[in-house]
């Protein structure tokens, strides 16, 4: 086990939270911890009570916390030169983009800073293919999937609670039942352009789709000149055992949104897309005035250069199948609690019965020493960081464990 880095100076849990709730505005609903410092994959409270992370700080830390080539890659750029406008050329981002295109489908990057602008990037993209084709507009996306919280993010996102409140909304998008290609093709109009979908929906509560579900959409996307444009912010950059997901289904995509671990925790986010795809985005056609900023990129090369080692995703892989193992476990000691596991690499999810249990796991297993979240209201969403060791695996199994005996 790591050595815990120093405690920082400050003020403790119950100071910060009083502040936070004084000072923000209330959009998130959080539980009473103040995590302080991190080290692969252990956090420790502001009270100095140490925890296994078992949730990547939502699946942002995919390497762990300050990964050592990260962090040096961040304090090696930050003495260097902090930002460059896009007006001039910087190293850091044409090395991110050189390493995202050669190392995918892609042609071309767009960046930015979070995934909701990748998709906003994306979403752009395809209508101005759809412009260039008789005025084509519309996106066709997925029922319960999660794309972010801008107008078109919120827009594209199959989920009417996020849309609430906020409209009207931006028009253009079409949702189908996720896993359905069937559907998807039903929802195709005279004026769509691309589907847009998660390889396996995160925030939706982990649902994996059937079996050539990719395949069958990148045939009706040929078919009717479609961009088919996967979100792979949460699923990209390891998380999955592969440096994209969609690589185990065999399917190109034209367009492909990255942020959340592409940094491993600092806000970086991308948009690859294929030639046909970027080819609309002309001068000054989109831009980001924070999009390539040289010490959030110098962390994304570092990133995927240590991703692309040789020897960390194979070890994610190995790492999965144990935690996986463990899991199926659990879940056939409590078949009364525990209705499905299921995932793909190192994004599970164990759905259990009802919505209270799911929650009341959750706190105690915090309570007894491992973070992890409740996503789509009864399903505990389990993404350590690849890095995981075996013992801090079988330590977390053994909490969840008794979490559950509870
Ligand atoms: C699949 C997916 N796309 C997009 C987003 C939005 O990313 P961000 O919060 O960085 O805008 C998320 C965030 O959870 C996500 O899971």
């Amino acid at each position: 086990m790591s050595a815990p880095p120093p405690e920082p100076p400050g003020p403790k849990s119950a100071a910060i939270i009083a502040r936070n709730q004084r000072y923000l505005i209330p959009t998130y609903a959080r539980s009473d911890v103040v995590i302080a410092r991190g080290r692969g994959a252990e956090i420790w409270d502001a009270d100095g009570r140490r925890r296994l992370d078992w949730f990547s700080s939502i699946l942002c830390t995919n390497l762990g916390h300050c990964h050592p080539a990260v962090t040096a890659a961040i304090q090696r750029q930050a003495e260097t030169v902090v930002h460059v406008s896009n007006i001039q050329h910087s190293e850091p981002q044409s090395r991110l983009a050189e390493l995202l295109v050669e190392n995918s489908f892609g042609d071309a990057v767009f960046l930015c800073n979070s995934g909701a602008e990748a998709n906003e990037a994306a979403i752009k993209a395809a209508r101005r293919y759809g412009h260039a084709r008789g005025g084509r507009y519309e996106v066709v996306t997925a029922l319960g999937s999660f794309h972010g919280r801008t107008f078109a993010a919120i827009a594209a996102t199959g989920q009417e609670k996020v849309r609430r409140g906020f409209e009207p909304s931006l028009p253009g998008f079409r949702y189908a039942p996720f896993g359905d290609s069937a559907a998807v093709e039903a929802a195709i109009g005279p004026h769509t352009v691309a589907v847009l979908v998660e390889p396996v929906q995160g925030e939706g509560g982990v649902v994996v789709p059937p079996e050539g579900y990719l395949a069958r959409l990148r045939e009706i996307c040929d078919r009717h000149d479609l961009l088919l444009m996967l979100d792979e912010v949460q699923t990209g950059c390891g998380r999955t055992g592969t440096l994209w997901a969609h690589e185990q289904t065999g399917v190109a995509p034209d367009v492909m949104t990255l942020a959340k671990s592409l940094g491993n925790g600092v806000p970086v986010g991308a948009m690859v897309a294929n030639r046909r795809a970027a080819a609309g985005l002309d001068l000054g056609s989109h831009g980001s005035t924070f999009g390539g900023n040289c010490v959030t990129n110098a962390a994304a090369v570092a990133t995927i250069e240590t991703l692309l080692d040789g020897r960390t995703l194979p070890r994610a892989r190995e790492a999965a199948a144990r935690l996986r193992a463990g899991l199926d476990a659990l879940g056939t000691r409590h078949p009364d609690l525990v209705r499905e596991v299921r995932g793909l690499g190192m994004l599970c999810g164990m759905e259990l019965v009802d919505a209270d249990r799911a929650k009341a796991v959750a706190a105690r297993a915090l309570d007894l020493g491992l973070l992890l979240n409740v996503t789509a209201e009864r399903v505990l969403r389990i993404a350590p960081p690849i890095v995981i060791t075996d013992p801090q695996i079988d330590e977390g199994l053994d909490l969840l464990g008794k979490a559950l005996a509870e």
